[in-house]
């Protein structure tokens, strides 16, 4: 029997919200998924406007944001569940993009080393990216790191990980944010484009999510 497959053009932000619901995520978990959700879309349209070749979809990418910790009420992986639900409910294309990375460096402490569970394409670096960049408010790359350490400061291994991830986080950073900075630049003789300009302005611009 053929499988009915949606795509992300036929779900709209209230109806990912309410899969959110459904999944049982707390208030607060879902209030971080929104905000997530809206700083991705902010960025992706940035992106998308100045790179038309990219291919970037600003839409597909906030319903990505709202969906990424979609497994979270599971204790395992839940990235990995994530992209279970996901295409299960028949969203194979935001499940392509909600890997958020944080299990790759504990994969390699394990000497499992596991490229899958990294961001794989430009749209799910963004989704990973805003979720590094959003917990329940912006926080820079920095106290975003730092907090997950006091956070889970009885896990050695994660706090490991953490440490190693920084690197790969803020090559990530610069990637996207020249990429954001590019319209900046080109449309703006003299402007401030620097990484942490544009940054500081995602953190503060508004959606209607
Ligand atoms: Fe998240």
């Amino acid at each position: 029997m053929k499988q009915q497959q949606k795509n992300s053009a036929m779900i709209s932000p209230g109806t990912a919200l309410a899969m959110l619901q459904k999944y049982g995520l707390s208030q607060s978990r879902i209030r971080h998924c929104r905000g997530v959700a809206r700083f991705a879309y902010n960025l992706a349209h940035k992106i998308a406007d100045t790179n038309p070749e990219l291919a970037v979809n600003p839409e597909k990418v906030r319903i990505a944001g709202l969906l990424h910790d979609i497994g979270r009420y599971c204790d395992d992986n839940h990235e990995l569940r994530g992209v279970e639900i996901l295409r299960a409910e028949g969203l194979h294309d935001i499940a392509e993009i909600i890997m958020h990375g944080s299990a790759y460096e504990l994969s390699v402490l394990n000497g499992k080393e596991n490229i899958a569970l990294l961001p794989s394409t430009l749209e799910n670096k963004i989704v990973a990216y805003a979720d590094a960049r959003f917990r329940l408010e912006p926080v820079s790359l920095r106290d975003r790191i730092d907090e997950v350490k006091q956070r889970r400061c009885d896990e050695p291994a994660k706090i490991r990980s953490v440490e190693m991830a920084i690197e790969r986080f803020t090559q990530l950073e610069n990637e996207l944010l020249a990429l954001a900075r590019k319209e900046r630049g080109d449309r703006t003789a003299g402007g401030n484009s620097s990484p942490e300009c544009n940054s500081r302005r995602l953190s503060s611009d508004k959606s209607t999510l």
